[in-house]
């Protein structure tokens, strides 16, 4: 049987929790510490949790049960955080967005290289069930070539629901870079990589007042464009629109919409791991052909509805890829081109003109249902 690796977490606030409660669902790891620069952070989180240590930061990098460590900073702490877990000889995987700027990513791509260690990242979700179910279809041509799409992700904001939610509106937030890596992720794993982007950007509101506790009627200092349209030029010549927003009450538009030559896919919000796929054949939905994955089996309830969520499957999928040695699919290549892509897109909001991408990645293999099983204890 292969070792059970040691996962450490640095940062341990909002969604640190999701992490150790959907983390034991899969195999080949525990999660057995944690640590922030706050130490009482540390300290609260592994109370709730059996098996979980509170370590400092320097004592959880010198850890010799720990292999790899997961990034759950902030994302302008991410380059200089996982650059210390990649020296201290561990393996990282982060958060999205894993670095604020192609140098950083190359940078950390190229001790990544020297120490011969593993750097993965976020987003996981184009795992899930539906999308996967999406990549099978597109591959098997179901719906021919595919020539266009549109891809919106709006809403009012983070100030509302966010204890803490300045970052989001800082540099290294805005919604091209916090909600932008699920489209722009799951867009090259649908489609492959893209050739260049043109944009228009606007920050209408420059003060963002929060509503949510416990900062209720503090302002945040807008320093970011909050709403971003771009156009997506991608190699194999599919030209997809992306509206992105944090200025939109309410919209009826759908996540994904993608026109090929002989039908279109709406995929569900890839925000998430399953939803509902649709496929038209020319101007007709048809039945989707039989799928069974485990990804797409609802396991929460939000509200008054069931999901399914299976974050840390991509963690997951690293360390089975370093077990077996091959390569991991939410890989630092992948997330590499997803951040010079929406950074290419501010770049080219504040100046008007086309920006090309200079990065290069495979699309990350298909996960198909008896595939993404290997991934979950029995
Ligand atoms: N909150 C969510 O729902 C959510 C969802 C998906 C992804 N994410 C991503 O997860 C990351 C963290 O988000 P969050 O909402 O948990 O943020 P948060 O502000 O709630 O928590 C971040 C934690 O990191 C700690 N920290 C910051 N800099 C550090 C450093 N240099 N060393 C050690 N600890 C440090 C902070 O003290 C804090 O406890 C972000 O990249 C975000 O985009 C969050």
């Amino acid at each position: 049987m292969e070792k059970q690796l040691g996962v450490g977490l640095i940062g341990c606030g909002s969604i640190s929790t999701s992490y150790l409660d959907l983390a034991p669902q899969f195999k080949g790891f525990d999660i057995i510490a944690c640590a922030d620069l706050n130490m009482d952070t540390a300290t609260a989180l592994a109370a709730n949790y059996d098996g979980l240590e509170a370590r400092t930061v320097e004592a959880l990098l010198a850890s010799d049960d720990i292999d790899i460590i997961v990034n759950l900073t902030i994302p302008a702490a991410h380059y200089q955080v996982s650059t210390q877990i990649l020296q201290a000889g561990k393996h990282v995987y982060s958060e999205k967005p894993f670095v604020l700027s192609l140098e950083e990513g190359l940078k950390l791509q190229a001790l990544a290289k020297e120490k011969g260690l593993r750097v993965g990242s976020t987003p996981d979700t184009f795992l899930g069930g539906s999308h996967q179910q999406a990549r099978a279809l597109i591959d098997q041509e179901a719906i021919g070539d595919v020539l266009s799409g549109t891809c919106h992700v709006m809403s009012r904001g983070m100030e509302h629901w966010h204890p803490n939610p300045d970052f989001f509106f800082k540099i290294g937030g805005g919604p091209v870079l916090d909600i932008g890596p699920y489209y722009i992720t799951n867009l090259i794993q649908l489609l492959g990589p893209v050739a260049s982007v043109i944009a228009k950007s606007t920050t209408p509101r420059k003060k963002r007042l929060i509503t949510s506790s416990p900062r209720n009627g503090d302002f945040i200092d807008v320093e970011t464009p909050t709403t971003i349209h771009a156009v997506l030029e991608f190699e194999n010549g599919a030209l997809i629109t992306l509206g992105t927003s944090w200025d939109v009450q309410a919209h009826q538009h759908s996540p994904i919409e993608l026109y090929g030559s002989k039908g279109s896919l709406y995929i569900p919000d890839p925000n998430f791991f399953g939803g509902q796929l649709t496929m038209t054949s020319g101007p007709d939905k048809v039945a989707l052909p039989e799928w069974q994955h485990p990804f797409a089996i609802p396991n929460q309830i939000h509200g008054d509805k069931a999901l399914a969520n299976y974050r840390t499957a991509g963690l997951a999928d690293m360390i089975q890829a370093i077990q077996s040695n091959r390569p991991h699919r939410c890989s630092q290549e992948l997330a590499l081109h997803g951040v010079e892509v929406m950074l290419a897109i501010l770049q080219a909001g504040e100046t008007g003109q086309a920006v090309p991408i200079t990065t290069q990645c495979e699309q990350p293999a298909a996960l198909d249902g008896t595939l993404a099983q290997t991934l979950l204890r029995d």
